[in-house]
């Protein structure tokens, strides 16, 4: 059993830092900065203390934002020195997210940042999509171009980076593939145990083979996403386990800096439209935040806005704002996209607040929809994964059919691709051979043939009932072995 160093539950900050939290909170809802660092309530404002290992608040129930002081650096003091580490020969200068650690404070030593390094994705242009879409400019930021081949892993050098100054051992979340792939791989490198829960079946070959090859405990779980990520939150805090979903506001911390590679690279001018697919609405709700800080520190020339678009099989978001603004609904989830196939997204107050704010829209597009945006992207020479391609639906969508909230046509458009082609391969081979099926389950096992080789470094995947017994009863022995 791990016994885990730091404190668990609330902290106390003292009553005058609550209730300056509280005010600055106002009734519009959302100050980018806070008296202390700490974590703070969306809903309440309530502050806790940073190092408290908690995913949401104590006194209402809501998700926590990591909040800081405001930065006292000037705007060209902010660019000069982000601009300067580029040339930098230190991993955590040329890391794409440590590089801005001027807005990401949380810790107290460069010593104790885990790097890959990540970041430093291209920005593309796509002539053939954008004729497609029927926008005048359209680029993709490629993501997929990570250490693991997704954006997640933006937000695991700062996630596991907290988690290992928590003194935590074992990290873990539940995963439609890519986070699972990515924390497998960063929880190596900082030396803990990863543990990922992933619905059996039902992620792709690519991202579960990485999985298993960084050494994480795979537990194929005979449920769904939603159903690995309430058990997760059940029993992570029994065995002193650190989550590493979305729910876990330091991994949002780090995609923020997606936002100001972007706007680097744009040379501060930013575009008109930022694109983004929608699953549990983690990158959604930290592009929102890195918005809402760098607008109020002066490095918005305007606000991009935020355009969420989900598989229409799998579009909680989407039913939300169309269909009833009063409450968010679960679905049952059905995508081929398997990376968005999710139902109940844990981010979605977070994601509404960036819509909200940028006066951004969410739509939804169809299984037919996203199998040719993805032939048009890699038309482009541009490979990416199925959720990814979301992106060039959902606009088509918006100018075509000119439904929800149009996008006009001369709009400076930036779709963010969000993970790797090569993730998913079977899909496209599929696609291409004209074989694709709105349902079809992957074969787990192969036929054999030949000589068989020895696996003596195998980590198979262990397939586990959909209970919180039987998790613990496959997660305890893994456990037992790191004291
Ligand atoms: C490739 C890809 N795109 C999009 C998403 C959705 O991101 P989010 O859950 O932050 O909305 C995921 C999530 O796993 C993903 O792997
Ligand atoms: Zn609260």
């Amino acid at each position: 059993m791990v016994t885990p160093t730091p404190r668990v539950g609330p902290a106390t900050l003292n009553e005058r830092q609550l209730r300056a939290t509280a005010t600055t909170l106002g009734g519009a809802g959302w100050a980018p900065w806070a008296p202390a660092k700490g974590l703070r309530c969306i809903n309440c404002g309530a502050l806790q203390d940073l190092d408290t290992v908690i995913y949401r608040c104590p006194e209402c129930g809501d998700l926590l934002d990591v909040v800081y002081p405001r930065p006292t650096l000037t705007v060209e003091q902010l660019r000069r020195r982000w601009r300067r580490r580029r040339g930098s020969l230190r991993p955590i200068d040329r890391s794409g997210v440590w590089r801005y650690r001027e807005l990401l404070p949380f810790w107290r030593r460069l010593s104790e940042l885990v790097t890959y390094p990540e970041g430093d994705t291209p920005l593309l242009d796509a002539p053939r999509s954008a004729a497609y879409a029927g926008v005048g400019r359209l680029r993709f930021k490629h993501l997929g171009f990570s250490p693991t081949g997704s954006f997640k892993d933006y937000g695991m050098a700062t996630g596991v980076t907290q988690a290992r100054r928590l003194g935590m051992r074992a990290v873990a979340c539940a995963s439609t593939g890519n986070t699972s792939a990515s924390l497998a791989a960063y929880a190596s490198r900082a030396g803990l145990l990863a543990i990922v829960l992933v619905p059996e079946g039902q992620i792709s070959f690519g991202k579960l083979s990485q999985a298993l090859d960084f050494g994480a405990l795979t537990l194929q779980l005979r449920g769904d996403f939603d159903d690995a990520q309430s058990l997760l939150m059940e029993i992570a805090p029994q065995l002193g386990i650190y989550i590493l979903n979305s729910v876990n506001p330091f991994r949002l911390e780090g995609q923020k800096s997606v936002i100001l590679e972007l706007l680097e690279q744009c040379d501060w001018q930013a575009p008109d439209r930022i694109v983004v697919p929608g699953g549990n609405l983690g990158n959604s709700s930290s592009y929102g935040k890195a918005l809402r800080e760098l607008d109020d520190l002066g490095l918005l020339d305007k606000r991009p806005h935020i355009t969420i678009v989900q598989a229409e099989g799998a579009a909680p978001l989407y039913r939300y704002f169309h269909d009833h603004p009063d409450r968010m609904v679960s679905v049952h989830p059905r995508t081929l996209a398997t990376a968005i196939k999710i139902g109940s997204p844990v981010s979605w107050k977070k994601a509404r607040r960036a819509v909200d704010w940028s006066d951004g829209w969410c739509t939804e597009v169809d299984e037919q929809a996203i199998a040719d945006a993805k032939a048009v992207i890699g038309s482009d020479g541009i490979g990416c994964e199925p959720a990814s391609a979301t992106t060039l639906a959902g606009i088509r969508r918006l100018i075509h059919e000119g439904t929800d909230v149009p996008v006009q046509p001369d709009e400076d458009v930036v779709a963010i691709l969000t993970g790797n082609q090569l993730k998913d391969p079977e899909y496209t081979v599929r696609y291409h051979n004209g074989d694709l099926w709105e349902e079809f389950t992957t074969q787990t096992h192969v036929v054999s043939h030949g000589r068989q080789l020895q696996c003596s470094f195998a980590n198979p995947p262990l397939v586990v009932d959909a209970t919180a017994d039987a998790l613990r009863r496959a997660i305890e022995p893994r456990l037992r072995e790191l004291r």
